[in-house]
């Protein structure tokens, strides 16, 4: 039988990753999606394969140009001719209080965050449509849901995340097509190591839980949304966070 496809905006470090290797050990074949950073491709490639009978199909591509998307879209149909599933995860934060906020850093952070994740969809969706099947999992956060001091930019962007990812679920299902969001809290990455570790003592006192999550937890749930036995869990954001938000 033919091997279902994941794409995985972001997929190249972090997050993203993880959710790539949970994939990848399902079965499915991978479209990973990425800008310069300093990965080494060949060695995320023998990764993600390793042990697994799969093929991944690596595309550098800015998910702010929706030309660069369409493109991106074709070039996943060309290599395995499907697309199952999107992961919206690319994502990037700008955080300032609002008094100090440059209007390009409030810009960009919704530029990637929400416009991308448009882009990323609405070029993906057609050929779901006509598979009449498929399943996007948006990684929003815990701030869309709550709301940050210092974070008004990224905030918006997830938030907007959730109102979008509910729009879709309503829109689609009737082709089959099921979207839902993942709220994580604090999970261990390069985007949270660059913090003190006053600041992250004090996150995890604020988490029931008492610890930042890891990657793999987010995968494990971003698979659970998107992988074959989720056949009537559609518009919901789950919160991967340890507690904090209930
Ligand atoms: P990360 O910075 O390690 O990875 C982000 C990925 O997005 C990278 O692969 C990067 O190359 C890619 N990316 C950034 N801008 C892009 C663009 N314009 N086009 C294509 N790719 C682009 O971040 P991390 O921590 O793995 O976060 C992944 C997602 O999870 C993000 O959406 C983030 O907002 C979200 N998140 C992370 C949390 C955390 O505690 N780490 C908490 C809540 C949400």
């Amino acid at each position: 039988m033919e091997k279902k496809v994941a794409l995985i905006t972001g997929g190249s470090r972090g997050i993203g990753k993880a959710i790539a290797k949970k994939f990848a050990d399902n079965d499915y074949n991978l479209v990973i999606n990425y800008i310069s950073d300093n990965t080494n491709l060949d060695e995320l490639r023998e990764y993600l394969e390793n042990g697994n009978n799969i093929e991944t199909l690596f595309i550098k591509t800015d998910i702010t140009d929706f030309a660069a998307c369409e493109e991106m879209a074709k070039k996943a149909i060309e290599k395995f001719g499907r697309i199952d599933v999107l992961v919206n995860n690319a994502g990037i934060t700008k955080d300032m209080l609002l008094m100090r906020m440059k209007e390009e850093d409030f810009s960009k952070v919704i530029d990637v965050n929400l416009k991308g994740t448009f882009n990323a969809t609405k070029t993906v969706v057609p050929y779901m449509m006509k598979q009449r099947n498929g399943k996007i999992v948006s990684i929003s956060s815990v701030v869309g849901v709550s709301g940050n001091a210092g974070q008004a930019n990224y905030a918006a962007s997830k938030a907007g995340i959730i109102g979008f990812t509910k729009s879709l679920a309503k829109e689609l299902a009737s082709r089959n097509i099921l979207a839902n969001c993942i709220a994580p809290g604090f999970i261990r990455t390069d985007m949270t190591d660059v913090l003190s570790d006053s600041v992250k003592e004090h996150i995890n006192e604020q988490i029931p839980l008492k610890k930042m999550g890891t990657a793999e937890e987010v995968a494990n749930a971003v698979y659970f949304l998107a992988g074959d036995e989720n056949t009537y869990i559609t518009g919901q954001v789950l919160n991967v966070d340890g507690g904090m938000i209930m």
